[in-house]
């Protein structure tokens, strides 16, 4: 199995140092070269600033900072990369340079070390070509700022080895990056549609259909987007625009050409001048022609198959930060106008409308873009929420879609045991999407509510009762839904920078999807209402201690602990096999809580009357307690109290009878509607 130690950096501009930066956060060593010592300090220099200027924001402590560039060794000595795992080429954008040092770093790194380029126009096969390791050659292209931008494309090469794309993937995860799977083709996918997506609002400019102001906020608008195309060229530089439309052209045909507009920009040297005025009345037609380039590219790749569609998606949300990806909004509009759109773009340059649209306009269907994968090894399938864009988090079609997962890899009879997981490295799952209950709070469609949470308690009734074991792999957040879900598995194994919560009481309502009945009967009754009527986040060593999750790694050993009990996994512990881990064994500082959170002296902490002042636990929980939506503490408090003299069944139906009850509260709309403003909620207990 691929194990990555040490990441070499080549070059130490704009997106090496970056790169290095990002690596080095994540815990990586990174060895940064670049032609001379001052090129190398320059970059270092770069990383310094932004990561001071991360303690300015309190992203970091200054420790923090000196930590993340102890773990940076910075060189003009290409040797130093021989022990390297992985080598990461950021140099100029000069194929005869990137060749050339190719086949030095060939001479220099060990036999197996991985050479990866980040190239934006060149073919990945063209260097691995050159390297004289072909099968130890991938592509992974960073987007800019590449230690702020999450997104990755992980690109094997014709030549390249499964072991050298699993080390690709490896790091992908391992540096906090959201990868997707991309062929080596022109453009990869995302600046496939995003440079003919610039290039068109050029055209458009110079069609004379509007000015740029008004092509800026139509963009806007229509993609979801802080800044339009020409305040975007402005900043990033016309001459990137230019060449990558330019190399796009030669690869991919005229359609993709800079247009004349743009190429006499680049010629004149010139930023683009954007007016104050925009407007409005062309905004619509404006929004077609650029959502039609959009879609008929995506759907291209599609149909090429080079990258699923999900991942397209992703790429455009985190990438590029779009609200929607180009899928998505397809489905939105539906597949009749989507159709009207790229048919008007391929009669105005001569192209085909990409087939599957065409179908789709006959059928009515929509494009599958899937949130859940499923890929079986051997006797182990594993599941994975991938939204990342969202931080996985639940909602209708994720549950449904992870549900069929979960039947289809239960209901194979090689598959012994189920992983899940969530991808992107940051969370396992953050929770259920809060857009929905909003929503169905306001049409008062509590019903849709009732039925989302009923399907989600059948599933993990499966779950639990599947007799393959179902193990979690947390390696990030798992937040109210997401720890319930978790919950219902046999067995979590968490990476030591996973934390949890059951945040609910905070936001007006209470875990309803068995987090109560489950946390109760795992950790004992007490800890169960501390973590429930305080929402407090605790980390994945305290989970341990209190017998929440079952094993605690290191995260760069998640992958290979949970492979290795999935594979035997008789050998695991599981929730079903161990006694509840209280009494006696706790942490001093958890067997104080466990007392105050008993039924003698809950009272007190609830009511806050008879605190002991001199108690600063006690302050502390009371005080938290009383930010929380004082109905769904006391419901939840009771819902805990009387599931914990039943069957785990009959709790479990406990916490769905009063769910209409909680959500038609005022308080819950208010706690909801807090988290998507950015606010704290103000109750009234009502
Ligand atoms: N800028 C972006 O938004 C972006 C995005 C994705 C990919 N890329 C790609 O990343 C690569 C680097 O781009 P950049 O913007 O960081 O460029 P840059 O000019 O800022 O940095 C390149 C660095 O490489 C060094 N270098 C050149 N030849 C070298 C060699 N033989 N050995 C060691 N170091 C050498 C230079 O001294 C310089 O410090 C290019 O291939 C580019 O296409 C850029």
């Amino acid at each position: 199995m691929a194990r990555l130690g040490k990441v070499g950096v080549v070059g130490a501009g704009n997106m090496g140092s970056g790169i290095a930066q990002k690596t080095a956060q994540e815990g990586l060593e990174v060895v940064l070269v670049d032609l001379e010592d001052e090129f190398v300090e320059r970059g270092v220099g770069m990383i310094r600033k932004m990561l001071e200027d991360g303690v300015e924001r309190k992203i970091f402590k200054p420790a923090q900072v000196e930590e993340i560039l102890g773990r940076i060794h910075p060189t003009a000595d290409m040797n130093a990369l021989a022990d390297c795992d992985l080598v990461i080429e950021a140099v100029f954008e000069d194929l005869n340079v990137k060749k050339e040092l190719f086949a030095k770093l060939n001479g220099i790194c060990k036999p197996e070390t991985v050479l990866a380029t980040n190239t934006s126009s060149f073919a990945v096969e063209d260097l691995a070509l050159a390297s004289g390791r072909p099968r130890n050659v991938i592509g992974l292209h960073f987007f800019y700022h590449p230690a702020k931008n999450r997104l990755l494309e992980v690109i094997p090469c014709e030549s390249s080895s499964k072991e050298a794309l699993a080390l690709g993937w490896e790091y992908s995860r391992r540096a906090g990056k959201t990868g997707i799977g991309v062929v080596d083709t022109p453009g990869f996918a995302v600046n496939r549609f995003f440079v003919p997506w610039l290039n068109e609002a050029t055209r458009l400019l110079g069609e004379g259909i509007a000015d740029a102001a008004t092509i800026d906020e139509a963009a806007k608008k229509a993609f979801g987007i802080g800044m339009g195309p020409f305040l975007l060229m402005n900043v990033t530089g016309v001459p990137i625009a230019y060449h990558s439309a330019s190399t796009l052209g030669e690869k991919l045909g005229e359609f993709y050409r800079p247009s004349e507009m743009l190429r006499k920009q680049f010629e004149d040297g010139a930023k683009w001048e954007i007016g104050e005025q925009a407007d409005e009345a062309k905004f619509d037609a404006l929004a077609d022609r650029l959502l039609g380039v959009v879609f008929y590219v995506a759907a291209s790749l599609e149909e090429e198959r080079v990258a699923s569609v999900s991942d397209i998606d992703r790429g455009a949300k985190i990438g590029l930060r779009w609200r929607l990806g180009p899928f998505e909004m397809m489905n939105r509009m539906g597949a009749e106008k989507a159709f009207a759109t790229v048919s008007a773009l391929t009669e105005r340059h001569g192209l085909k409308v990409p087939a599957k649209l065409a179908e789709l306009r006959e059928t009515g269907g929509t494009w599958d873009i899937r949130y859940v994968d499923l890929e079986t090894d051997g006797p182990v399938a594993y599941i994975t929420v991938n939204r990342p864009e969202a931080m996985n988090a639940l909602n209708p079609t994720v549950a449904s879609q992870l549900a069929e997962a979960f039947d289809k890899a239960d209901g194979d009879e090689n598959v012994k045991s189920i992983v899940l997981g969530g991808a992107g490295g940051k969370a396992f799952v953050a929770g259920a999407d809060i857009g929905f209950f909003i929503k169905n709070i306001k049409k008062n469609t509590f019903k849709n509510i009732y039925d989302f949470t009923k399907d989600g308690h059948d599933l993990l009734k499966r779950i639990s009762a599947s007799a393959k074991t179902v193990f979690v792999k947390m390696d990030g957040l798992a937040l109210g839904g997401g720890l319930e879900l978790a919950l219902g598995a046999h067995c979590i194994v968490a990476s030591e920078k996973a934390s949890m919560s059951l945040p609910e009481t905070g936001i007006g309502i209470y875990p309803g999807l068995g987090g109560m009945a489950r946390a109760s009967r795992y950790v004992g009754k007490e800890l169960a209402k501390y973590l429930v009527l305080t929402g407090k986040m605790i980390g994945a060593a305290d989970a341990h201690a209190i017998g929440l999750v079952e094993y605690v790694v290191p995260a760069s050993e998640i992958d290979e602990k949970v492979r290795a009990l999935a594979r035997e996994p008789g050998r695991a512990i599981t929730k079903a096999k161990k006694e509840k881990s209280t009494g006696g064994e706790l942490p001093a500082e958890f067997e104080k809580i466990e007392k105050l959170f008993s039924d003698d002296s809950l009272g007190t902490l609830l009511d806050r009357e008879n605190l002991d002042t001199e108690n600063v636990l006690a302050q502390g929980m009371a005080k938290a307690i009383s930010y929380k939506a004082p109905i769904a503490v006391k419901m939840a408090n009771e819902l805990m109290d009387e599931g914990f003299k039943l069957t785990l069944d009959e709790a479990l139906e406990l916490e769905l009878s009063r769910l209409e009850e909680i959500f038609a509260t005022e308080d819950a709309l208010e706690g909801l509607k807090s988290v998507v403003e950015r606010r704290r909620p103000s109750y009234k207990g009502a």
